[in-house]
């Protein structure tokens, strides 16, 4: 469990402690290190299962956080404003990476709950857990291995069904994912949100992320953010949106980051069998947790 295995359907990923890690930017050692990484109390991380809306959070807590990104008065990049953990930053020390970044401050990860620093279990630092029905979330993916420069594209949709059941994705099994956090959440100062609940009433999300963070923000504030926090806003937002980041990480010739933003798209890619299949093990592997899931835009309201 300890060793470094491969990841049999996808070569560019190694499996460590269950976890499918990129070979190119996450070394075991650096991983290990984050155990020990310094948590200040008014640390905030916010973890997500890969295609979950990582960059939406991420959006949203730059908003919510900074005045200077609410009126436009500071030109700062989300990514650098809420950075990631998982990765490296110039100095490959995570403790110098960010030691002089003024508090409170931001991270974004897709880690299992083992990996995160050992401080965080002070359960004074947040957590923001945000998650997403898989099948959209294999939707997806699927269209976002096209882009992705750092893994091995499905040659269909079946083989990314396989892949992803058998955890052969960045982050490895979504089911570990989420019923890590989950089970573990007694262990963290800890905040579950739903993409689909984003979706269906965005300003009650927003204001209940502020709530939890101690930022409550006025009205008028709020609706900022929720203005700024819109899928065709954060399309056109610089510094909000993945088309600028570099071509070392996303191939943008081959499709689009922000792409449909919606829920119930996994019924234009599933067949019926698949669909059925999907259920079944959904059911056996997170049927005993109180979890529910908006899988149908009709669903709602
Ligand atoms: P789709 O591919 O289904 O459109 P992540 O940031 O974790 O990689 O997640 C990407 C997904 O979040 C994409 O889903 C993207 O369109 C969606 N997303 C990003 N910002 C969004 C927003 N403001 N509203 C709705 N969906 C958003």
């Amino acid at each position: 469990m300890d060793t470094v295995t491969p990841v049999l359907r996808d070569p560019s990923l190694y499996r460590y402690k269950g976890y499918s890690f990129l070979k190119k930017l996450m070394q075991k050692e650096f991983i290990d290190s984050l155990q020990d990484f310094k948590i200040r109390d008014d640390d905030v991380f916010m973890v997500t299962f890969p295609k979950s809306g990582t960059i939406w959070m991420q959006q949203i807590l730059s908003l919510i956080c900074s005045e200077g990104h609410r009126n436009g008065t500071e030109q700062i990049d989300t990514t650098e404003r809420v950075p990631w953990i998982d990765i490296p930053l110039m100095k490959k020390d995570v403790n110098d990476d960010h030691d002089s970044r003024p508090s409170p401050r931001l991270f974004i990860s897709h880690l299992s709950y083992i990996f995160v620093p050992q401080g965080l279990r002070n359960k004074k630092a947040k957590v923001i857990y945000v998650m997403r029905n898989p099948k959209d979330v294999m939707k997806s993916l699927y269209h976002f291995e096209a882009i992705a420069v750092h893994t091995q594209k499905s040659p269909d949709f079946a083989h990314l069904f396989e892949k992803f059941l058998a955890g052969d994705v960045l982050a490895g099994s979504w089911f570990d994912h989420v019923r890590g956090w989950y089970t573990h959440k007694d262990d963290f100062n800890i905040l579950f949100v739903k993409y689909e609940d984003m979706i269906k009433d965005l300003r009650s999300v927003v204001k209940q992320i502020s709530t939890f963070l101690g930022k409550e923000l006025d009205d008028e504030s709020l609706d900022i953010v929720v203005k700024r926090a819109t899928f065709n806003k954060m399309q056109n937002d610089p510094l909000a949106n993945k088309e600028n980041l570099s071509v070392d990480f996303l191939n943008l010739q081959n499709g689009k980051f922000m792409r449909k933003g919606t829920i119930g798209d996994w019924k234009n890619i599933f067949t019926v069998a698949q669909s059925e299949a999907f259920d079944k093990i959904f059911l056996e592997k997170m049927g005993d947790l109180p979890i529910n899931f908006t899988w149908d835009i009709a669903e709602e309201k």
